[in-house]
């Protein structure tokens, strides 16, 4: 089923920049009433703000932060759509015995997977009294897939993956529709040392907004990952072969 932006509130966290800041021009674009931009730094928010004056509005929220994940829930009461964006990436490369990958993968766990289901988790009765509304959790192909490269930040999207699952059965009694973003390689400040052809995230951000108007359950926003997420959708092992023949 299509979730229609027009008219709609919706909030985004991680809105400051890249995909979140793209996000949040793409539903101003296709007609949202309000969107709230969330951010860690209200003050990074100050040229998206000045763009959509009274449309755009600004709201603090560190997705790993309980006080102030309630604080926006209470203040962003109108929220019909939630898009969970916010994302972090710790450590990429390197042997697999380098502890870096415990260190950088919890503080990963922490943002994606628990920032995730914790923001959910406030929002669901918002979502609820407003009518069931439709959450978007931006996972990645790499969710679907591990890329070797970043190990354990693929593990925790495969986490997040597995919580729009969850999410997709658990608040369909309350009328929520849940969708899943799996983008390839973007050009945002994420992907700067990723050695592969990266979609723009205004391209990005653009495929998401139309994914959720066509009511796509999985959202493939750019090339890389439509053709990866088609190869998934016939035969996951086949994906898993190719990672471990490119690897050599
Ligand atoms: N770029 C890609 O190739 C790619 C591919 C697949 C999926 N994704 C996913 O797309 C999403 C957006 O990433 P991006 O590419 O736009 O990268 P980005 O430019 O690095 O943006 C990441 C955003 O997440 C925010 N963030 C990080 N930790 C946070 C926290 N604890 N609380 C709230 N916000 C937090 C950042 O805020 P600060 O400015 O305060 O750090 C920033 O706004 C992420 O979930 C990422 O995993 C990206």
């Amino acid at each position: 089923m299509g979730y229609p932006i027009k008219g709609k509130t919706a909030l985004v966290t991680g809105a400051n920049r890249g995909i979140g800041e793209a996000v949040v021009e793409a539903l101003v674009a296709a007609g949202a009433a309000k969107v709230y931009a969330a951010a860690r730094q209200l003050t990074d928010l100050a040229p998206l703000t000045a763009r959509h004056r009274g449309r755009v509005v600004a709201l603090q929220l560190d997705v790993t932060n309980p006080a102030q994940i309630a604080a926006a829930a209470a203040a962003a009461s109108d929220v019909q759509l939630l898009v969970n964006n916010a994302g972090f990436a710790g450590h990429s490369g390197g042997a697999f015995t380098d502890p870096t990958w415990i260190t950088a993968g919890r503080r990963e766990m922490d943002v994606n997977f628990f920032g995730t289901l914790a923001v959910t988790q406030a929002f669901a009765p918002v979502l609820a009294r407003n009518g069931g509304g439709a959450i978007a959790n931006v996972a990645s192909v790499a969710s679907l897939v591990n890329f070797a490269l970043l190990a354990s930040y693929s593990a925790s999207k495969a986490a997040v993956h597995s919580l729009t699952q969850a999410a997709r059965v658990m608040l369909k009694g309350q009328g929520t529709q849940v969708f899943g973003v799996y983008p390839g390689p973007i050009d945002t400040r994420m992907a700067e040392g990723i050695p592969f052809d990266k979609a723009s995230p205004a391209d990005a951000a653009k495929a998401i907004v139309a994914g959720i108007e066509a009511g796509n359950e999985e959202i493939f926003p750019d090339p890389m990952s439509q053709g990866m997420g088609a190869g998934y959708l016939a035969n996951p092992k086949e994906i898993e072969r190719q990672m471990i023949a490119m690897a050599g």
